[in-house]
């Protein structure tokens, strides 16, 4: 039977560890502050960026919220992130993703200054992170790398296989796990022998947003597995990417859902947060 990793308390340990240095940068009146932007009622995206906003208060930050309706333009969002850019209270910005449509995330994205863009989506910080000078990680890869060290996963030289190809996860997972030293596949919906792929697997992450896609038959004796995924099932139930009853009888280690990758992607952002308090203060990270 795999051991289930603990996103939980992985996160409130990174939490407690950033609530601590927050407490010593506050005794030199410097109070680390996210913007949390929401357009329109996604409900799903209203969860998160509550969540969001709760580890904020947990750790000692400086929060605001932007909840705007569906029918904002391009120019109101535009011009918020423009305020936001240059409000010293505010260190860094995250606009909550998928955007309604009819806006342009791109190019919100790139509006925000690569030194607030805690989420490290801004073309800037994707290529600091393809050559591997960077100041921020994208919150949900960086998760799971300290989730699989946390377990005790050796990365180097392992099989990774990352199934999903997002910008927000797939890609940049693949590029983390090659800094680590792995080996390194990417799968997709055009991908063949899929399940052979991901049999040779050490190291199988999901992130595909489909319940149940990863089936037993697709995963190696021994295997560590990461599911990112977060989907409901018939009955409304949050499930991954993963059949997890199936898996966890045959991987080392497996992530819950909920209660493994979830957490550690808001325990990530507060440490981007706080990372970015101390650049643009110039204090040593
Ligand atoms: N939507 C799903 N995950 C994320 C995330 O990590 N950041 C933002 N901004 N939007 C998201």
């Amino acid at each position: 039977m795999a051991e289930r990793i603990d996103g939980k308390s992985v996160s409130a340990k990174v939490k407690e560890e950033v609530r601590l240095e927050t407490e010593k940068l506050k005794e030199q009146g410097i109070v680390p502050g996210l913007a949390v932007v929401l357009v329109g009622d996604d409900p799903a995206s209203r969860t998160y960026v509550n969540n969001k906003k709760k580890a904020c208060a947990q750790v000692g930050f400086y929060s605001e919220e932007y909840a705007l309706p569906a029918t904002t333009s391009q120019e109101e969002l535009m011009d918020l992130v423009d305020r936001l850019n240059h409000d010293p209270k505010i260190n860094g910005i995250l606009v909550q993703s998928p955007l309604p449509k009819g806006l342009d995330e791109e190019a919100v994205v790139e509006a925000i200054s690569p030194e607030k863009d805690v989420d490290a989506f801004h073309p800037s910080n994707v290529g600091r992170i393809m050559i591997g000078n960077f100041h921020f990680l994208p919150c949900t890869p960086a998760g799971v790398i300290e989730l699989l060290k946390t377990a005790g996963v050796t990365i180097a030289g392992k099989n990774c296989v990352v199934i999903g190809r997002s910008n927000i996860v797939g890609k940049p997972m693949a590029m983390l796990l090659l800094h680590e030293n792995g080996t390194v596949t990417i799968c997709h919906s055009k991908t063949q022998n899929l399940k052979e792929i991901c049999r040779q697997a050490d190291i199988l992450i999901a992130a595909v947003g489909r319940k149940h896609f990863v089936t037993a038959d697709m995963v190696k004796p021994g295997a560590a597995v990461i599911d990112v995924g977060i989907n409901r099932d018939e009955n409304g139930k949050l499930c991954g990417d993963v059949d997890f009853e199936a898996v966890e009888k045959i991987a080392s280690c497996i992530t819950p859902v909920p209660g493994g990758v979830g957490p550690m992607t808001i325990a990530m952002l507060m440490k981007n947060t706080l990372s970015a308090a101390k650049i643009q203060h110039g204090l040593p990270l």
